[in-house]
């Protein structure tokens, strides 16, 4: 199929991008590089066969979009390009909005100018908010408590709404719970801007000699060890669950709503564990107080992409900390570093 990627150059979609040609779908890309840079793209064509094609555009841009739909004719569209950082949601929630709302309203009014019935969503375990039972399935109430969290829903139920309108659109919206790791081949991983919000990469660049210690935001949670909860989930898995996903919209119809986790849970000292183990460095921590608006643990009940979409991660705890030691160490500075 003819797949469009928007935010591909990303984290999650460069991984994506890779596992998609592998699959012999053939794949265009429209990123800006806002969070990302153009020598991922490089890697993805020296990790894969295939046709990879790429447009340097803003997704907001409706005639940047219709010139791609134009050219490129998509099946489907997988729709990453976004802004994710939860503390600068809360202090630029106006650009947040524009980008991961309006951004997804530009999209959708395109495919319908180019009659693309099918769309791929990148949603977030966030919109369920502070848990009423765990594991969350897809039913659990949606509350989510930061900016971030509401734009994730808000575009949901835009596409919901916008895939009411035409009897054989489909729409999967995908919640992702935390997705860490690197691909095998060393040549793509995540690239945090700056000091890392999220646990694994600053751990990893702890264990590199970058970081002094991990803060431990919190180790007086109701949990085993008093530390945060999180089902991390190996981002070729999370990738592969979008293969899946594009096979499932083309035998679907309607908006369909899967958690991508993989129903496992680990705190924050069972990564920083597995991290030493597979990195052989020390990794100080200090404990610090807790994240404002940190909960204490979530976990996904991944049971309906497993029995719907045929998808299921395969990945352990050992593949996520051994993936993100050979990316890092091997690439300090990310896709800064020499390739
Ligand atoms: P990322 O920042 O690495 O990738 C996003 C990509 O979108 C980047 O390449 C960026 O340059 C591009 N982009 C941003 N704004 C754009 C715009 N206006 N037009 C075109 N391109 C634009 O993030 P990621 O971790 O790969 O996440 C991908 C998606 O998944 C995001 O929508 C994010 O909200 C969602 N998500 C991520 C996580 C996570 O923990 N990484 C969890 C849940 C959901
Ligand atoms: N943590 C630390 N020290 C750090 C960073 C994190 O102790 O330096 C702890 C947190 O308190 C939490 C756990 O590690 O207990 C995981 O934190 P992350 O920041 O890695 O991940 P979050 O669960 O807070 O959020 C991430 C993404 C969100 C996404 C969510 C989906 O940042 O965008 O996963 O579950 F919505």
């Amino acid at each position: 199929m003819r797949v469009l990627v928007t935010g591909g150059a990303g984290y999650i979609g460069s991984h994506t991008l890779v596992e998609l040609l592998g699959q012999a779908h053939e794949v265009c890309v429209l990123d800006n590089y806002d969070n990302s840079s153009p020598e991922v793209l490089n890697r993805v064509r020296q990790l894969s066969n295939g046709q990879l094609t790429d447009y340097v555009g803003d997704v907001r841009d409706g005639s940047m979009l219709d010139q791609v739909m134009a050219e490129f004719k998509p099946d489907v569209v997988i729709h990453f390009a976004g802004l994710k950082a939860v503390g600068d949601s809360m202090t630029n929630p106006l650009g947040y909005y524009d980008v991961n709302v309006r951004g997804t309203l530009q999209l959708l009014s395109a495919m319908d100018r180019h009659n693309v019935r099918r769309v791929i969503f990148s949603s977030s375990a966030t919109v369920y908010g502070e848990p009423e039972y765990l594991p969350y399935d897809e039913a659990h109430p949606t509350n989510p408590t930061s900016v971030y969290g509401r734009t994730k829903l808000v575009a949901e139920q835009i596409i919901t709404d916008w895939s009411r309108t035409h009897d054989d659109a489909c729409a999967v919206l995908l919640r992702y719970f935390n997705p860490v790791g690197a691909h095998a081949s060393a040549r793509m991983g995540e690239h945090p801007d700056g000091v890392p919000n999220n646990l694994m990469p600053y751990i990893a660049q702890v264990a590199v000699g970058k970081r002094e210690a991990l803060q431990v935001f919190g180790d007086d949670y109701d949990t085993p060890d008093g530390t945060g909860l999180r089902d991390y989930i190996h981002v070729v898995d999370l990738a592969r669950a979008h293969v899946a996903a594009v096979d499932y919209s083309k035998r679907q119809t309607g908006a369909q709503v899967f958690n991508v986790g993989t129903g496992q849970s680990y705190s924050v000292h069972d990564m920083v564990k597995a991290f030493r183990t597979a990195s052989g460095q020390p990794i100080p921590c200090v404990i610090k107080p807790r994240r404002a608006g940190d909960i204490a643990a979530m976990q996904a009940n991944a049971a309906r992409a497993n029995v719907e979409m045929g998808w299921k991660a395969t990945h352990d705890l050992n593949d996520m900390a051994r993936s993100t030691w050979d990316w890092q160490s091997k690439n300090p500075d990310g896709y800064d570093s020499a390739s």
